[in-house]
């Protein structure tokens, strides 16, 4: 997973060119062409997805690039150009939960769902290139995802359309790669737009694009990849699940997106303590979401800092999936000059972020690299990020 992880931090994909000319050598064919697919960062609005809620990620400028070529048998070849698996080749009808390892799991997953749904997925072969940091709460393996199920409809003609290839993607996550998670990841992946944010409604899959630049404002949106590795099919994210699925229950509910802040103080006499701070999080963070689209469209980026804030105590204190190198990360960077920081994606590792001046870019960066060093902790990697466009095909 290390190897993994240093050699895509550091490379960035490779031209079309580049990707097309290494598939032509290793397969001995001419691609039928490249798609790629965003990583994800999650300005706000955590754990919220798979309670019918509301988030607010957007589309980043790092990529999963796939080239991808059909085959005239049911043989599936793949190859990545950071793995150190060699070619991985198995016939398509032994696809099964369980059968595959690395990631491989992400497009044999796709290939899984696909035909699961009655789509007549043929054999292909495949070359995955990337840049967005695994295990980094970034989503690297939605980009993943994105890109072999952007390529897939394409190639067999499928005609899905975006909100159908959610679902095509999170049944793969969850029952093939048996990761439990919602559908914000590849929903921005596949409907971010540059300069954007995408506004979801997790409950009917309505976007709406938000406009969300931060150059104009005279900020940068900072990611600091803690190195913590986290696996949302280990049991953390699994048992918070559980227990918002247990406080819809008890407050008779279809999920908590039916619960409005006003409810709070009625909801802490029926749940158990813990039950009730999950409660009060997505409860929160639901409204924190609603309030940082209003302040986007009237004030813009620079108003919507002590939301992020308050949405990292949240999730520290009541949800708790934060961890002391997010905490310390998101601490550092405020008492630095960012006007708001939070952890983002599913938690216990991964990356926070900080929307800062460009003025104090620097001094965030070297306060937080600072601060982990004085903490002992792993140096963490920290870039910009800007608002992207969703999966395409580039060749
Ligand atoms: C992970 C999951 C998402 C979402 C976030 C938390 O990224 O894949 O579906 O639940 O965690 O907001």
């Amino acid at each position: 997973m290390s190897a993994i992880r240093d050699s895509l931090t550091t490379s960035g994909p490779a031209g079309t060119e580049d990707l097309t000319a290494r598939f032509t050598r290793e397969f001995g064919s001419v691609p039928a062409g490249v798609w790629q697919a965003p990583g994800r960062v999650n300005l706000i609005g955590e754990h919220t997805d798979y309670n019918e809620g509301f988030v607010l990620p957007f589309a980043i400028d790092r990529t999963a690039r796939v080239a991808v070529g059909t085959r005239t048998d049911s043989t599936v070849r793949l190859l990545s150009t950071y793995g150190d698996q060699g070619i991985v080749s198995m016939p398509l009808d032994s696809l099964r939960p369980g059968s595959a390892k690395g990631w491989t799991k992400y497009p044999l997953g796709v290939m899984w769902a696909l035909r699961q749904r009655g789509i007549g997925v043929p054999g292909i072969d495949l070359l995955l290139d990337s840049n967005v940091p695994l295990g980094a709460g970034l989503s690297s393996s939605h980009a993943i995802e994105c890109a072999v199920i952007s390529a897939l409809n394409d190639l067999t003609g499928a005609g899905l359309k975006a909100e159908e290839m959610v679902l095509a993607t999170q049944q793969a996550e969850n029952d093939f790669v048996g990761a439990p998670t919602g559908i914000m990841d590849q929903s921005a992946s596949l409907r971010g737009s540059k300069g954007h944010a995408v506004f979801l409604d997790c409950r009917n899959q309505d976007v709406n694009l938000v406009p969300f630049e931060t150059d104009p404002a005279d900020l940068v949106m900072l990611v600091i990849d803690t190195k913590v590795s986290h696996s949302h099919a280990d049991g953390g994210y699994a048992s918070r699940r559980a227990s918002c699925e247990l406080g819809a229950e008890v407050l008779g509910v279809k999920a908590l997106r039916d619960v409005q802040v006003g409810d709070l103080e009625e909801a802490s006499g029926l749940l158990d303590e813990v039950t009730f701070r999950r409660v009060r999080h997505v409860v929160t963070e639901n409204d924190r979401v609603l309030q940082t689209v209003e302040l986007l469209g009237a004030q813009g980026p620079a108003a919507i800092g002590a939301l992020l804030d308050a949405s990292h105590v949240s999730m520290r204190d009541d949800f708790e999936i934060s961890c002391p190198e997010l905490d310390l990360a998101v601490e550092a960077s405020r008492a630095n000059g960012a006007i708001g920081a939070r952890m983002t994606g599913g938690g216990f590792g991964g990356a926070a972020i900080a929307l800062t001046p460009v003025s104090s870019e620097h001094k965030v960066r070297d306060a937080v690299v600072k601060a982990f060093a004085g903490a002992g902790f792993t140096a963490p990697d920290i870039f910009t990020v800007t608002p992207a466009a969703g999966a395409m095909r580039i060749a």
